[in-house]
């Protein structure tokens, strides 16, 4: 009997060994591709977009994740929700632009019309005896955490309260929903989406790949690491007292494995993620003062990574297009009354984010055309400076194998049945 997609998965999970890299059909594969939008991607809270981009009741933002599209928006009552962009006629997409403003919203097929609320409100010529009642659009989970949107897939989602109350108060001090977005980037990359995040996960490639991010940050992201320089502790010490004084949160948020947020100080001498390490700003966002703030460091696995700092923000948002494509998606945010020109210049702001993102973005491509070849083997994480991958990996691994358990089980039933 030709072994299943599901048992062959196990069974490469089962014999990885731990710590090293995925087997090659982890990061070329459609199946297993499908197996983990199906039981990996469908259960995770995933970072979809910012409150700030759906400000007014009738906006909304469309986010598309593997075959799933999702549009999310903001309801008369300023509630956030969010819905499967699938129309409950015949299944037509319903929201094709990327985001949009409108008091309803119509399929362009027949021209079923929904509520912000999601329920059916018109549908023409469908006779007296239906039910609008039972066509309302398919609800998505969401969560909202200091200006960031999650969506969840599941019928019963993890909870998403853990992660709102240790990452929000790192984010509130920002102001994130009175931001807006200054500059969008979205690179295709052909990569496997793991590629791009493992990339994301350590700084081993940093000093070779990144100079210009190098004059900024720290490639060591624990305040607590032994390899960090006397001088920067001296500074993470100093300037942790000073944040402490004024009540912002710094400290290390410890507890999970899918998101943590840290705020640490840039290299003496700088405060902003630019090339002179002035502020990109001049109007800091939230009610901020102190261009000093660091940056807060917001991680949230399986699909965002964050720099928050007191001038400006940016987001990262992976979403897994195919096997080899991904989408990433950079957002550089500022506060909402700064103008292009006066408060801030576009070049400057995304410079540095920019040069990184093209040099990453070639790490995970060349990453992934050397892991098509048939010389590709797994290989070791550093366990002395890739702790951040080999974790992530070592999540996806069990997360996937808790999930693959059930299957096996009502596989050998069904194999024993017939
Ligand atoms: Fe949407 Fe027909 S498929 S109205
Ligand atoms: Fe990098």
């Amino acid at each position: 009997m030709k072994e299943s997609i599901i048992d062959r998965t196990w069974s490469m999970l089962r014999k990885r060994k731990p710590d090293w890299s995925l087997d090659q059909p982890f990061y070329v594969e459609q199946d297993v591709f499908d197996l983990e939008m199906k039981l990996f991607f469908s259960k995770h809270w995933l970072f979809a977009a910012m409150t700030c981009e759906i400000s007014e009741p009738g906006d909304w933002v469309r986010v598309d994740i593997g075959r799933e599209s999702v549009v999310i928006v903001r309801k008369k009552d300023g509630e956030v929700a969010a819905y499967h962009n699938t129309c409950r006629h015949r299944g037509s997409r319903i929201c094709q632009e990327e985001r949009g403003h409108a008091g309803r919203l119509v399929c362009p097929y027949h021209q079923w019309t929904y509520g912000l609320d999601g329920q059916l409100i018109a549908a023409r010529l469908m006779g007296d005896d239906f039910s609008k009642d039972e066509f309302g659009l398919i609800p998505v989970a969401v969560g909202v955490a200091g200006g960031y949107i999650f969506v969840n897939f599941s019928s019963s989602p993890a909870d998403f309260e853990p992660l709102k109350r240790d990452v929000e108060p790192y984010l509130l001090p920002h102001g994130l929903d009175d931001a807006k977005v200054a500059y969008t980037q979205n690179l295709v990359e052909d990569a496997n989406w793991k590629l791009v995040i493992e990339n994301n996960r350590e700084c081993y490639h940093c000093v070779g790949a990144h100079p210009e991010l190098m004059h900024i940050i720290t490639e060591f992201d624990d305040p607590n690491d032994p390899r960090i320089k006397p001088e920067y502790k001296e500074l993470v010490k100093r300037k942790g007292a000073d944040w402490d004084r004024l009540g912002i949160p710094h400290a290390h948020t410890h507890g999970s494995e899918v998101y943590r947020a840290v705020r640490l100080p840039f290299a003496s001498g700088r405060v902003s993620m630019t090339a002179d390490g002035r502020p990109a700003c001049t109007k800091l966002l939230g009610n901020l003062t102190d261009p000093d703030l660091g940056s807060v460091r917001l991680l949230s696995l399986p699909n965002s990574w964050n720099h928050i700092q007191a001038d400006h923000a940016v987001t990262f948002r992976v979403l897994p297009i195919s096997p080899e494509k991904t989408l990433v998606t950079t957002k550089w945010l500022v506060h909402k009354d700064a103008q292009e020109g006066v408060d801030y210049d576009l070049e400057r702001l995304t410079e540095i984010w920019a040069s990184t993102n093209a040099q990453d973005r070639k790490l995970a491509e060349n990453n992934q055309l050397g892991i098509r070849g048939s010389a590709y083997r797994p290989g070791p994480y550093s366990g002395l400076i890739e702790g951040g991958t080999r974790d992530f990996v070592r999540w996806y691994a069990n997360e996937m194998q808790a999930a693959l358990a059930p299957l096996l089980q009502i596989n050998a039933e069904h194999g024993a049945a017939a």
